[in-house]
């Protein structure tokens, strides 16, 4: 098994967790699902984490979409509630529109909260969130997207377009993080 080095210099490995076939399996109930609720659709990925995820379900939607890309930051201030910083804007108007939100991963559900809040203020017709991963266990906020392919456990995971330090975006799988000291 190969051993990678973080940022500090700590050995790790990786184990995969879900398969590409997996994912495909999913994001296919999940374009189906799409393709009967709408008859078309604005899609909002959430960079970079959701690129990937992006490019693959928007091959299986069968009616007219359009597409974006965001990128926000979440980080706890000194408030609780924490806030979002915009780090690329929308390109297009969203107002009057069904909109979807591709999030790679809900953790704490801060990022969602606080982007589905300031999307809301642009009046969009209707908004769906769909994310690859839900983390549940590690919830702070009163959020859960409407749609999660896969519920995992407490991991770190890379690969299908998601980061450790920027690597590991390009694998197909997704994989967990093992550092030795975890066994
Ligand atoms: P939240 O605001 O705590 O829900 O954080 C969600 C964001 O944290 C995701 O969009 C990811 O960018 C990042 N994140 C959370 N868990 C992981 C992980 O296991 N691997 C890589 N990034 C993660």
């Amino acid at each position: 098994m190969k051993t990678y080095y973080n940022n500090n210099g700590n050995p790790y490995t990786l184990e995969t967790l879900i398969s590409f076939d997996a994912i495909q399996t999913e994001s296919d109930k999940v374009a189906r699902t799409i393709n009967e609720k709408y008859e078309k659709i604005h899609i909002i990925g959430l960079l970079k984490g959701s690129f990937v995820f992006m490019t693959d379900l928007i091959r299986k939607i069968t009616i007219p979409l359009t597409l974006d890309f965001m990128a926000v930051s979440s980080y706890e201030g000194t408030e609780s509630t924490g806030e979002v910083k915009i780090l690329k804007e929308l390109n297009e108007p969203i107002g009057g529109k069904d909109i979807i939100i591709l999030e790679d991963i809900v953790d704490t559900g801060l990022t969602l909260v606080k982007t589905v809040e300031l999307l809301k203020t642009r009046s969009p017709k209707s908004i769906m969130i769909v994310s690859l991963l839900d983390k549940p266990s590690r919830r702070t906020q009163d959020s859960s997207a409407d749609v999660a392919c896969f519920e995992i456990p407490d991991e770190f995971v890379v690969g299908y377009g998601i980061d450790y330090e920027q690597r590991h975006r390009e694998l197909k799988d997704i994989c967990k993080v093992v550092f030795p000291s975890q066994g």
